[in-house]
């Protein structure tokens, strides 16, 4: 049990001794043109894990995603994804803004658009603002954590390549996604032209994102990357922690997804909540006779941090920083809240 029982986000979850150590020891570059042996041994077991030819080391998801889409489009494109993706959801105008590019985000229900709905935008749009660009999301964050059947994203891609298109993988927490089905990750890859993955959140590395594909993909996105200020000069140790946490964090992550279910069965036997499937590290539920806001703060006031959408949804997510005993006391302190004592 922790001090605080931190279940606002998998990114909050620390880098391990053995990534701080690895920190410590690692080979650097010049930090000037030379990225250094670290950082390529990162991007070489990074590619062969998506099974891609190359890949990049950037900062963060939104980097990784946002380098992507400007790689495969070109300014009037249309991107298409579902309307509750990251892409579209929290990374908001910068499609349109940094690439000029126009996002249709298509009615999605638990973060999975309709196939017939994805192949009328590209009959629709055929002339003028053409498609070329679709992107998914696996797993799929505010659909719940919810993990995306390998079937859809076969079907999305067919779609695309009819339509000259390519598709981008947001796969921010695709290890969790393979954990969970024994689908391999190259695989979900292998749905798409791109994929990006975080070794933050719950692998548990202090910062960074990998953005995979092709060779001649890579090479542009790199070009972006430069331009865009995201060329981290002397990032060794930061590649020295996420190569830890690709060789060793990956499996454990079964544990986060037993504790997510622990806490949903928890939350479903508490009066005035709606709870939904949780398929990997997340738990979202919905509170029906409360503000979401006084939820979130009278269980701040009892150690239990969580995160507010909006109308009252709350996400628990799950990751190494919070245990068993800490997921058995935000369903206790949760039962409090509901009851009244302390949603004020
Ligand atoms: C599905 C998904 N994609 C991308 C990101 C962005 O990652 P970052 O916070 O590293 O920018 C997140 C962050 O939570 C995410 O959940």
């Amino acid at each position: 049990m922790h001090e605080i029982a931190d279940f606002r986000s998998d990114k909050v979850a620390r880098p391990t001794r053995e990534m701080m150590e690895a920190m410590a020891s690692c080979e650097w570059g010049d930090g000037l043109y030379d990225e250094g042996p670290t950082v390529r041994e990162l991007e070489g077991l990074a590619a062969r894990a998506t099974g891609k030819e190359a890949a990049l080391f950037v900062a963060s998801g939104t980097m990784a995603n946002q380098i992507a889409v400007h790689t495969h489009t070109k300014p009037g494109d249309t991107v298409v994804l579902d309307d509750t993706s990251h892409i579209f959801w929290t990374e908001g105008g910068t499609g349109p803004t940094l690439s000029g590019v126009q996002t249709f985000g298509l009615p999605s229900k638990r973060g999975l658009m309709r196939i017939e709905d994805v192949r009328r935008v590209f009959a629709r749009l055929d002339v003028g603002a053409r498609p070329t660009l679709v992107c998914t999301e696996n797993t799929h964050n505010f659909g719940g954590g919810r993990l995306v059947p390998i079937g859809y994203l076969r079907e999305i891609r067919s779609i695309a390549k009819a339509h000259d298109a390519r598709v981008h993988l947001d796969g921010a927490r695709i290890f969790n996604a393979s954990v969970r089905s024994g689908i391999p990750v190259k695989t979900y890859a292998a749905t798409s032209d791109s994929i990006m993955f975080c070794l933050s959140k719950g692998l548990c590395a202090p910062v960074g994102s990998m953005l995979c594909g092709d060779r001649e993909f890579i090479g542009q996105a790199k070009r972006f990357r430069e331009r865009i200020g995201g060329l981290l000069k002397q990032s060794a140790p930061l590649a020295a922690a996420g190569l830890v946490a690709l060789k060793t964090m990956v499996a454990r992550l079964r544990d986060d997804h037993a504790n997510a279910t622990r806490l949903a069965k928890g939350f479903r036997a508490l009066r005035g909540l709606d709870v939904e499937p949780s398929d990997t590290n997340m738990v979202f539920v919905t509170v029906r006779t409360l503000d979401g806001d006084c939820v979130v703060n009278a269980l701040e006031k009892r150690g239990v941090l969580t995160y507010h959408l909006g109308a009252g949804r709350l996400r628990f997510a799950v990751h190494r920083d919070v245990d068993s005993e800490d997921v058995d006391r935000a369903v206790g302190e949760f039962r409090k809240v509901l009851r009244g004592r302390g949603a004020r």
